[in-house]
């Protein structure tokens, strides 16, 4: 059956997550994280994943921007980084990230060709529509699917569930893309056709299930989904 149905995750895969501490970096008061800002980064959204994971387990939910606060904090205890003022502007500064620049257009060229887009993402619905309003995507986005309905985090099979219950789609329409090695496992575990999109050149997690595809950024998406180009 051909793709009707394009899925993406939000964090990571749409939006750069780095963005926060990068731009934080860039301003003279916040010298304490000018050159470690990028450990401080990837602590940070380690911290912000492991607590999901943790807390889809234990079914000790707690939304996205709670975990993403929780990260935060020991990401900051843990590089020797203080300051409520800096932590305040990270947080803000997580609500407006950057989408990577090819995301407008490869929307575009999925919305013209009459496919339907939506995020699917761990991310709080608010959260979800101040990232999507700040970098100008929503009219090309039919849905933003978030786990704050069902009370669980990914890879929890009924996240994905989501996408069939919004769209009533058959799980060989949908093309789910994420740059999350784990989800895009979970994803494939779940049925969906899948592109872990792998910016950072990492080797494959060694899980049960693999992608279908591999790209490096999201340029190639709509000839994966069967747009003729
Ligand atoms: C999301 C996280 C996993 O958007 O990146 O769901």
């Amino acid at each position: 059956m051909s793709i009707t149905t394009c899925i993406f995750d939000a964090y990571g895969t749409l939006f750069d997550v780095t963005a926060a501490a990068r731009a934080a970096a860039a301003q003279p008061q916040n010298s304490s994280i000018s050159e470690n800002w990028p450990k401080l980064a990837t602590d940070w959204r380690l911290k912000q994943l492991q607590y999901t994971w943790i807390r889809a387990i234990t079914g000790a939910h707690a939304d996205f921007w709670q975990v993403t606060q929780e990260g935060l904090d020991w990401a900051m205890e843990a590089n020797g980084v203080g300051g409520a003022e800096l932590r305040a502007e990270l947080l803000e500064l997580y609500w407006n990230l950057e989408a990577y620049g090819e995301v407008p257009k490869m929307l575009e060229i999925l919305k013209t060709a009459g496919l339907q887009t939506a995020i699917l993402s761990n991310g709080s619905p608010d959260m979800l529509t101040g990232a999507v309003s700040s970098a100008g995507i929503g009219g090309q986005l039919d849905a933003l699917l978030s786990v704050e309905s069902i009370g669980v985090f990914k890879p929890n099979r009924k996240v994905y569930d989501l996408v069939g219950a919004h769209f009533g789609c058959h799980l060989d329409e949908v093309l789910f893309v994420s740059s999350n090695g784990w989800d895009a496992a979970g994803a494939v575990g779940y049925g969906f056709r899948t592109v872990w999109v792998n910016r950072a050149c990492e080797p494959m997690d060694r899980l049960p299930w693999k992608p279908h595809h591999q790209l490096p950024d999201l340029q190639q998406i709509p000839l994966i989904a069967g747009v003729l180009l």
